[in-house]
């Protein structure tokens, strides 16, 4: 199976993506180059160093670098002050300087958290990505967004700062439970829906066999996703535009993360899914897409085993004024007024500003909501 590679073309701060099996083994030779002092820090999570951290020491040592490591407890929870405080002590610890690297070994808990601290750590040291999640390889490792949660909301203290490399090692995902392998495929399906219809419907020919984790399909749709990433990301780094669509999904499914607590009860992906579901029933509902449409989308995102519908979630009946009230404080509305990730079909999403409260309301109370 070969490795494929994506270019994200940022000139001077421009990286390669590399996609395959069996990378972790060989991540000692694939980052040799920037490691000319030939000393690094791996950050990663308790759960992933159990299973992924051995290997990756062994390959970095057979290539000379000697790599010391640091373990965090996994979880959302990680991703806070303390957290980053812990990172950035360890890096004083074993005296990294600009000259250096980190290595985030993780889902997108370690990816943001460790990227943040490379952010600040001396005004910035250099990170490699290798990310252990579906969601983490698709989404959060590539595009150089880090940042922790507060108490004030989540993401909110964060910083742009890319990676020099990512590894994507499609085997790391065998270890993955079923149900965070099938959180990732909300945002793989994500990129169908907002911008390539050839995808979803290849995804609706092939998701079942993603999801079984099958090489040649896996390794087609992380590459797909991580092109798309990659793509607007190099036209829009800072997000004043067109990357926004990427948060397709992401205004619903943010409320519902906020009502449910983060947690367990409503995975991110999982919130994505059926945000994606919401937007284009939403969409369909202002007469900007057809009912198909909405339908189709629907489909794929139930057929990967997540929700569609605000009444398979635990904590259904949302009630409607908390959900805008949530809506109206995401970090894409600007002075209060509503902004959607809308489309006018599968893969033609847009940004709509000043998107309406009331027929808001009207579609949220039509879904069950109170
Ligand atoms: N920076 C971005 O652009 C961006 C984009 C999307 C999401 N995110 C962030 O990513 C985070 C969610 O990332 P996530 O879904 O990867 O969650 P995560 O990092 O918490 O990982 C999910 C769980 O899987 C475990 N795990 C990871 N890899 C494993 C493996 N190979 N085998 C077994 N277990 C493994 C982890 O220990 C954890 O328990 C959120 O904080 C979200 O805000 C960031
Ligand atoms: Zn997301």
């Amino acid at each position: 199976m070969n490795v494929c590679t994506v270019e994200v073309g940022l000139g001077a701060r421009a990286y390669r993506v590399e996609i395959g099996p069996g990378l972790l083994a060989e991540a000692g030779a694939r980052l040799a180059d920037l490691l000319p002092r030939r000393r690094t820090v791996v950050i990663t999570d308790a759960h992933v160093a159990e299973l992924h951290l051995a290997p990756l020491e062994r390959a970095l040592q057979a290539a000379g670098v000697t790599a010391a490591s640091h373990v965090l407890p996994p979880g959302e929870q990680t991703k806070s002050w303390d957290g980053l405080r812990e990172v950035c002590e360890t890096l004083l610890e074993h005296r990294l300087d600009r000259g250096d690297l980190v290595i985030a070994l993780g889902g997108g808990v370690i990816g943001d958290l460790v990227g943040f601290a490379a952010a600040i750590f001396k005004r910035g040291i250099d990170f490699v990505q290798i990310p252990t999640t579906l969601l983490a390889q698709v989404d959060s490792s590539v595009g150089g967004k880090t940042a922790i949660d507060v108490t004030q909301g989540k993401n909110l203290i964060g910083a742009f700062h890319q990676p020099r490399r990512v590894l994507c090692d499609l085997g790391v995902l065998a270890t993955l439970p079923a149900r965070e392998l099938r959180a990732g495929f909300a945002e793989v399906l994500k990129y169908g829906l907002l911008g390539d219809e050839a995808f979803f419907a290849w995804l609706e020919a092939h998701g079942a066999a993603v999801l079984a984790l099958d090489e040649a399909p896996l390794a087609h749709a992380v590459e797909r996703s991580v092109a798309m990433k990659a793509e607007i990301v190099a036209q829009d780094e800072l997000e004043a535009g067109r990357r926004a669509l990427l948060n397709l999904g992401h205004t619903f499914a943010h409320a519902l993360e906020t009502e449910t607590g983060h947690g367990e009860a409503l995975l991110h992906g999982e919130a994505v899914g059926l945000g994606c579901a919401l937007a284009f029933r939403f969409s369909a509902a202002l007469g900007l897409c057809s009912d198909a449409d909405a339908t189709r989308a629907s489909a794929l995102i139930q057929a990967a085993g997540l929700p569609t519908q605000l009444c398979e979630v635990a904590g259904h009946p949302f009630a409607v004024e908390r959900l805008i009230a949530h809506m109206a404080q995401d970090k894409k509305a600007e002075g209060g007024r509503l902004t959607f990730i809308l489309a006018h079909g599968i893969g033609q999403a847009f940004v709509a500003r000043g998107v309406e409260p009331e027929a808001l309301r009207r579609f949220l109370s039509r879904e069950g909501a109170i």
